[in-house]
């Protein structure tokens, strides 16, 4: 399977915050924002990824994360020139794809919770169809809203509803079988002129092969769209950080615990961070003390 980060947009809503730099570049706590979604990639196992982002900012991404190789994971970058919608990745990525299945994520999406590579891992493991994660939200006329039967079978799902059918939203995390290319290159464009990620998945939906996996208490999906739910990412990840001792999405240690990377190679990452706790941690993780 293969991974897609979508990391463009323009982020309007966290202006001026966002008008020199990349929303996904900004730091959520002590890494940056596209670390988390990337994370997730690693953990269900994904190491052929692909950032995609603006023409503009997309130096920005590569100078972040390089090749990959300091991760044992492969990075490769692609640029969709305007904002086309969320299943414009499908188009940009084709080649990146090819026949393999392709795991797209969005890249402001923070998700954390107890077994969550295992979740993820059944997930990237489905050969047919798709897996789609849902999560209760009170504000579900914000995001694709999925309605289900007594089975958990999705009947429907819409796109940011005036009159939600249930408080389910459709995380930003969505792993497919290799279809999805010809159903995004199929899809007609929405009234705003956007390949809509909803109408994708309510092709797998009709055909019955679209999963859902509803996260259950105590699980966090967090967003970042505004200046103030932005603040609350960051002051979530510090509370849990500064309170287990263990930190959230750090792509180094995820390399390591998955074995993409040995002991040293960790170290050395740490070593040249050495002057910060992140740095340190990750010493503390390569030397087995964490
Ligand atoms: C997008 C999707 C929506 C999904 C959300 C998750 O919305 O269109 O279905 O629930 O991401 O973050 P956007 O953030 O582009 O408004």
């Amino acid at each position: 399977m293969r991974g897609i980060v979508l990391a463009g947009g323009t982020a309007t809503r966290l202006y001026p915050a966002t008008l020199g730099v990349s929303k996904q570049l900004l730091p959520i706590y002590n890494k940056p924002m596209v670390y988390y979604p990337i994370s997730l990639l690693m953990l269900a196992g994904i190491r052929e990824i692909l950032i995609i982002s603006t023409p503009h900012d997309l130096p920005g991404f590569e100078r972040l994360l390089g090749t990959g190789e300091q991760l044992g994971v492969r990075f490769s970058y692609a640029a969709q020139p305007k904002p086309g919608g969320l299943a414009e990745a499908f188009i940009v990525g084709k080649d990146f794809i090819g026949s393999d299945s392709v795991c797209l994520v969005l890249g402001d999406n923070i998700v954390h919770g107890a077994n969550l590579a295992k979740l993820l891992q059944d997930a990237a493991h489905q050969r047919e169809g798709c897996t789609l994660f849902g999560y209760r939200v009170t504000d579900p006329q914000r995001y694709g809203v999925a309605e289900l039967d007594a089975n958990n079978t999705i009947l429907s799902i819409e796109e940011k509803p005036k009159a939600p059918k249930s408080n389910l939203a459709v995380i930003g995390l969505y792993f497919y079988d290799n279809s999805v290319v010809e159903i995004a290159s199929t899809i007609p464009r929405s009234a705003r002129g956007e390949l809509e990620i909803t109408d994708v998945n309510n092709v797998y939906v009709q055909r019955g092969t679209a999963r859902m996996q509803v996260f259950s208490r105590g699980y966090a999906w967090l967003d970042t769209g505004t200046h103030d739910s932005f603040l609350d990412a960051a002051n979530f990840v510090q509370v849990i950080e500064r309170r287990t001792g263990e930190l959230i999405a750090s792509l180094e240690e995820i390399a390591f615990r998955m074995k993409y990377i040995t002991a040293a190679q960790l170290a050395e990452r740490g070593e040249a961070m050495k002057q910060t706790d992140y740095g340190q941690y990750l010493l503390a993780v390569a030397r087995g003390d964490a």
